[in-house]
């Protein structure tokens, strides 16, 4: 039977393309969703992909949500935990909220999806968990103090468990991409992007979704067992940790 991939925010953007790889790919996927129900659904009708509604940043949800797809369609063997929010603002003038909201889904959110998945996984003695993190987590970024901290928090959070889920036949990773064409980074304003940012990416370009999916669905196979605790990063030369 195909292994359940679960994708956080994967209806959209970078989420969206992984769980259309991770079904080509021969995985059952199932995708989270927090915001628009209409879009969402719009793109589980036309990719056959079922869609669940809740909020990561909320640990009873979260378990609530998995008992869910877990009795709907079967245990969770993937986790790509790619659910994110950008609140961005210079530090002098970011607010507590925009602190909060970005650590509570960008690294909170990971351990509320981890937390009720890793029992099964240990039991089952196979998981494979892939973190999203960012270029930014690894090179910090003006205006990013708050999503920063939470993507590099997500690399001390993966290279954690990846020593503890070892024994147990679970590998954790992490892919850090950097600036893909998504919403996210059309949200930054054009001059900030064509001026500080595209002319320090070497490839010359945005990067696209599908090229950050092709990473998920390496780490996500069977045969990526030996490879855990790593960063894999899809930058376009950006950055090279
Ligand atoms: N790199 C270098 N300098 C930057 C910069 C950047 N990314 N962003 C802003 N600056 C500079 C501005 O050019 C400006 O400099 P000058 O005063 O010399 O002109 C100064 O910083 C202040 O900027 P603003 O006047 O624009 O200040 P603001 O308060 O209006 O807005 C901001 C600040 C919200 C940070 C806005 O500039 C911004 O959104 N920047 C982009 C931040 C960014 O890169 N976000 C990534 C989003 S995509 C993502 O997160 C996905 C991922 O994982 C990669």
């Amino acid at each position: 039977m195909a292994r359940v991939a679960l994708v956080t925010g994967g209806t959209r953007g970078i989420g969206a393309a992984i769980s259309i790889a991770l079904k080509e790919a021969g995985y059952s996927p199932v995708a989270t969703f927090s915001g628009n129900e209409e879009k969402a659904n719009a793109f589980g009708k036309e990719h056959d992909i079922p869609v669940y509604k809740w909020d990561v940043g909320d640990y009873d949800a979260c378990k609530e949500g998995i008992a869910r797809v877990e009795a709907d369609i079967g245990p969770v063997d993937v986790l790509v935990n790619n659910a994110g929010v950008t609140q961005d603002a210079m530090f002098h003038k970011m607010t507590p909220e925009q602190w909060s909201t970005v650590m509570g889904v960008n690294l909170t959110g990971f351990f509320n999806m981890i937390h009720p998945v890793w029992p099964g996984m240990r039991e089952r003695g196979f998981g494979r968990i892939v973190n999203i993190s960012s270029i930014n987590g690894q090179k910090g970024q003006m205006g990013q103090a708050n999503y920063a901290a939470a993507k590099a928090g997500a690399i001390g959070l993966t290279k954690s468990l990846a020593q503890e889920g070892a024994a147990k036949g679970i590998t954790v990773n992490v892919v850090a991409p950097g600036y893909i064409g998504t919403e996210m980074v059309r949200a930054v304003p054009q001059e900030v992007l064509d001026k500080r940012i595209l002319p320090y990416i070497p490839v010359g370009r945005l990067g696209e979704p599908e090229e950050i999916a092709r990473c998920v669905v390496f780490l996500a196979a069977d045969e990526a067992g030996f490879i855990t605790g790593s960063t894999f990063t899809a930058n376009g030369g950006q950055y090279m940790a």
